[in-house]
Order: C-alpha cells, then sequence, then structure tokens
C-alpha cells in the first residue's frame, strides 16, 4: 500500500466519524432525522450503514479536517473537496444525507449524498473516481452483506443505497448496489465468485430494464460457470425499497424465488424485439442472437442457449447451426 492512499484511508474514515457526529449533535439534525423517520429506517439500520449528515455550508468539512495545505489536496484527492474557477476550494458535499462506500475489507473508500428536500437537485451525488475509488469495481453493501451472512448462497443486486439498507432493515441481508454505474464485468466476476446465485433486481421501470439488459449482455463471457444468473422484475413503479415496505419479506422472498433464469430473459427479451410469431419475426430472433451467442465462450452453454433459440424459432439445429457458421457451434 503506497503511504498516500493510506492517508485517503484515514481521511475518508475522519470523514466519516465527522459526519455520524453532526448526524448526532448538530443544531440542524431534525431535519435529517426527520428524513430518515419519513423513510422508515430504524436507529439500528441507521447505525448499521452509518449513515449521516453534511451539513449545510461550503466548507464545515474544510476547516474541520484541512488542517494545512497537505491535507487539503489530499482531500481533495480523496473527493471531498472541489476547486472553484478563482482556486478556492469547497465542501463536494453539502447539505446532505451521507452513505459512506466500503470497500469490501470495510474501508471507507468514498460517499454518496442524498438531498433531503423533494425536489433538489442533483438527488444523489456521489465521489468521483479517486485512486482509492474505482466505481466499476466496488458493490456498495458487500462488506454488510459478508458480515452478516456466514456464507452467502445468493446476492442480490440492486440499483440504489436505500434499496440496499430498506432489504437489509426487513431482514433480507445479501443485497448489494452498483454505484450509479452499470453492472460491468468486473462486478459480475466478483459476484460470482462471492455467492453461487446472483439475482438481478433492478427497478420497475425502463431505465431497471435497459440496466437489466446490459447486465446480460455483460454476462455472456462469463456464463456457463458454476453459478446461476437470476433476473426479478419489479412491478411498474417499484424498487426494491418501496416494494418490501409495501408487500413485507416473505412475499418479496416469493417474487425473488420466481426470478427468471438467464436464459429465459434472454429469449423473451430478444421475442419481444422482433415482435410477433411470423416466419419473418421468427428469422429476425436468430440474426438478432447470432452475435450474442458469439459472444458465450462456455460451448456447452452456448450450445444448450442455441438449442433452445431453435425451439422457439421453430427451426430444427440443423438450420440454426448452418447459419450461426462457425462462432457459434458447438466445439
Ligand atoms: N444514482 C446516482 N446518481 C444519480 C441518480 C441515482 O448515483 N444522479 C444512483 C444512486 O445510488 C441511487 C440509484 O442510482 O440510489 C437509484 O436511482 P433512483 O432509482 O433514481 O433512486 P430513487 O429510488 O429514486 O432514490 P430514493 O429512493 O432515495 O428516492
Ligand atoms: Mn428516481
Ligand atoms: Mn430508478
Ligand atoms: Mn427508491
Ligand atoms: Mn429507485
Amino acid at each position: 500500500l503506497r503511504p498516500v492512499q493510506q492517508n485517503l484511508y484515514d481521511l475518508l474514515e475522519k470523514a466519516n466519524q465527522y459526519y455520524l457526529h453532526q448526524l448526532q449533535h448538530h443544531p440542524q439534525r431534525q431535519v435529517f432525522l426527520d428524513y430518515l423517520e419519513q423513510r422508515g429506517l430504524s436507529t439500528e439500520i441507521v447505525h448499521q450503514f452509518d449513515i449521516g449528515m453534511a451539513p449545510d455550508g461550503w466548507d464545515n468539512l474544510f476547516r474541520t479536517l484541512a488542517s494545512n495545505n497537505e491535507t487539503s489536496r489530499l482531500l481533495e484527492q480523496a473527493g471531498m473537496l472541489v476547486k472553484n474557477d478563482k482556486g478556492r476550494l469547497y465542501d463536494r458535499f453539502r447539505n446532505r444525507l451521507m452513505f459512506p462506500i466500503r470497500d469490501r475489507r470495510g474501508r471507507v473508500i468514498g460517499f454518496g449524498g442524498r438531498v433531503i428536500e423533494a425536489d433538489a437537485l442533483p438527488k444523489y451525488l456521489n465521489s468521483p473516481e479517486t485512486p482509492i475509488f474505482r466505481k466499476g469495481h466496488e458493490l456498495y453493501g458487500l462488506y454488510q452483506a459478508r458480515k452478516a451472512n456466514r456464507r452467502l448462497d445468493r446476492i442480490l443486486i440492486v440499483e440504489g443505497y436505500m434499496d440496499v439498507i430498506a432489504l437489509a432493515q426487513y431482514g433480507v441481508t445479501n443485497a448489494v448496489a452498483t454505484l450509479g454505474t452499470a453492472t460491468t464485468p468486473d462486478h459480475l466476476r466478483q459476484l460470482i465468485r462471492s455467492a453461487p446465485e446472483v439475482v438481478f433486481c433492478f427497478d420497475g421501470d425502463q431505465a431497471g430494464l435497459d440496466a437489466a439488459w446490459r447486465a446480460a449482455e455483460n454476462a455472456l463471457p462469463v456464463l456457463g460457470g458454476n453459478f446461476e444468473l437470476k433476473f426479478m422484475f419489479l412491478p411498474a413503479g417499484d424498487d426494491p425499497d418501496s416494494l418490501i415496505r409495501r408487500e413485507g419479506k416473505a412475499q418479496f422472498e416469493t417474487m425473488l424465488n420466481d426470478a427468471q433464469s438467464f436464459s429465459a430473459f434472454f429469449l423473451d427479451h430478444l421475442k419481444q424485439r422482433v415482435g410477433g410469431d411470423s416466419m419473418d419475426a421468427r428469422a429476425r430472433l436468430i440474426e438478432l442472437a447470432k452475435p450474442y451467442l458469439g459472444r458465450i465462450t462456455a460451448g456447452v452453454y452456448r450450445d444448450m442457449l442455441a438449442q433452445q433459440l431453435a425451439e422457439q424459432a421453430q427451426t430444427s439445429r440443423h438450420v440454426l447451426n448452418k447459419h450461426l457458421g462457425k462462432s457459434a457451434e458447438s466445439n
């Protein structure tokens, strides 16, 4: 570990302590506490995820932590301070509820901050990429999920901080969130190493559907290993937070157990894109599937998916193989 990285970890831990302390003692803390209550978060869960508050003002953190130029420079490098065009440093996070983001070892590596007024923008602000925070690599809640479960049989991937936390409060302690980015191949590799079953559980809206399909695309190269990928689709307008609060844990888990397999989602999605059941549509289905099949490296998995594709397209494996060519044939 380079010394500068250690310094960044130390500073972010101090920032975390500062935000926690503010939620306990700041004269304006009550509006933040009211907001947490309104979102239905218990004191225990707030404590478990170390939710804090960044008070309003341009330089609260700056004045508290930046004792000298070297520390200011490090705080800027850690993403906590921003420089204006006149070269002055100010706090990135102001008047926000603060969610510390930890790596899998529990070290604070960044923050997400949420406004508490209904219409303020941006709703969420995250730390930028820094030498210790790579968004395409980190998963919010993985540290807590591993701590809460001796063995992880299943991991849920959700979109947001509040989804992870609400699920945990209801006893679903195995959810993690990507950090305002798509699920990357790096995320996927970590997830399938962490649990034998990985379930995508994105918001019940167009963005959530798009994110699920992107995750499926990114999963193609890793398919066929000793794990299962599944897709849970939520009712329109719901996210995991709203769903579990309305329906409860048991109903949530019933829906979770009905999650679609990768192959079912893959074929359903493509079939929906070609529309209809005409011969033209079935031919388009094969055309559409071809490049995706070519990206599946595991021969058996590719072969079995091709088998299902042939059935759905109402054609023979022989015709399909002839069309797919060498790239997607069994070997
Ligand atoms: N997100 C982000 N930056 C944004 C918007 C969203 O990083 N500008 C991330 C956050 O992690 C957020 C997640 O994407 O938790 C899901 O976004 P969204 O569904 O829009 O959040 P909401 O469910 O609307 O947030 P909340 O429940 O807190 O109202
Ligand atoms: Mn939203
Ligand atoms: Mn959303
Ligand atoms: Mn939400
Ligand atoms: Mn949401």
